[in-house]
């Protein structure tokens, strides 16, 4: 984090990691986002899931679920039932998220509903390379929430190779990607008006001053959040209110003017011609695509 924060913050073009948000308090504020009534994506995608999670088993007929970012494991109990009720034995759930204490909260918790499952957590980061354990096959590897909008197009097909390559034959791929739409509709769902992305994207300036002691006033930087239309991206950023000099320990006086901006989210809407492309840029084809009735969300099944 130190590395990241002092190449981000000393660059041209002030930058964060936007998986530095989730501390326990940032968590807790995606939580928060995702019951918003401007915020559809969540929403779609369970929707989504519980429409077609048994369409899903049955093409996939996974023995083992592998679910990148895992989180609170929320959506994903939609295709553990569907699995567990296809195939009653043996069935292994590989939860891979960086906050392990979110994850072991988590699993204590599907361990008690779901007696039955193999839960093996993996506590990594999974925009870098990690090994799974040994898991029965095929393998479904999930990975919800349209969370790969955070990745530009590069860093989106390394992430999928990445996955690729940890896929068996017959194993699948489940991804969830907020599509294009109405840009005023993508934009109010990043200005919600109770304000509750603005604490979130604030929030990142708190995980700075935790982690590596430094003094950020979080009251002194406004949200911001735009929707590029050429780039089809969401564009979130903190932007300085004030003259002001905020001292990082190890990183050293990092100065703002009124009005300079720390870019903190990317936030990429796909439709279904890009994704095919990331797909195949990685080394896999799209099989199944499922949207809601809106095309707010979609869902994209993919083999090696
Ligand atoms: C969890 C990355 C999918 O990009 O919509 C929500 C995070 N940022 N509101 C998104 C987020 C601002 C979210 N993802």
């Amino acid at each position: 984090m130190l590395s990241d924060v002092r190449e981000g913050l000393t660059a041209q073009a002030r930058h964060l990691p936007s998986k530095y948000f989730y501390d326990e308090r940032g968590s807790q504020l995606f939580d928060e986002i995702t019951r918003l009534p401007e915020y559809y994506p969540t929403r779609a995608e369970r929707a989504l899931l519980q429409d077609r999670a048994a369409t899903i088993v049955s093409i996939t007929h996974p023995a083992t679920l592998i679910e990148l970012g895992a989180g609170s494991s929320d959506k994903t109990r939609l295709l553990l039932d569907q699995i567990l009720k296809s195939r009653p034995a043996e069935v292994t759930y590989i939860p891979v998220d960086v906050s392990a204490d979110f994850l072991t909260a988590s699993v204590a918790q599907l361990r008690d509903e779901y007696p039955s499952l193999t839960t093996s957590p993996v506590v990594a980061d999974f925009s870098a390379q990690f090994a799974l354990p040994t898991h029965p096959l095929p393998a479904l590897h999930a990975f919800l929430g349209s969370t790969i909008g955070n990745f530009t197009p590069a860093a989106a097909v390394e992430l999928v190779t990445s996955v690729r390559k940890r896929m068996a034959i017959g194993d699948f791929f489940l991804l969830g990607i907020d599509l294009r739409k109405d840009p005023i509709q993508i934009e109010r769902a990043y200005n919600d008006s109770r304000g509750v992305t603005a604490q979130f994207n604030r929030n990142i300036l708190n995980v700075i001053n935790d982690t590596l002691g430094a003094n950020f006033d979080t009251s002194m930087f406004d949200h911001n959040a735009v929707y590029d239309t050429e780039k089809h991206r969401i564009e979130m950023r903190l932007i300085s209110r004030i003259q002001q000099t905020v001292s990082i320990r190890e990183v050293g006086d990092i100065v703002f003017a009124p009005g300079d901006a720390i870019l903190t989210e990317l936030s990429y809407k796909y439709d279904r011609a890009i994704v095919i492309d990331l797909l195949s840029a990685s080394g896999l084809q799209l099989r199944e695509w499922f949207t809601d009735d809106a095309e707010s969300f979609a869902l994209a099944l993919a083999s090696r």
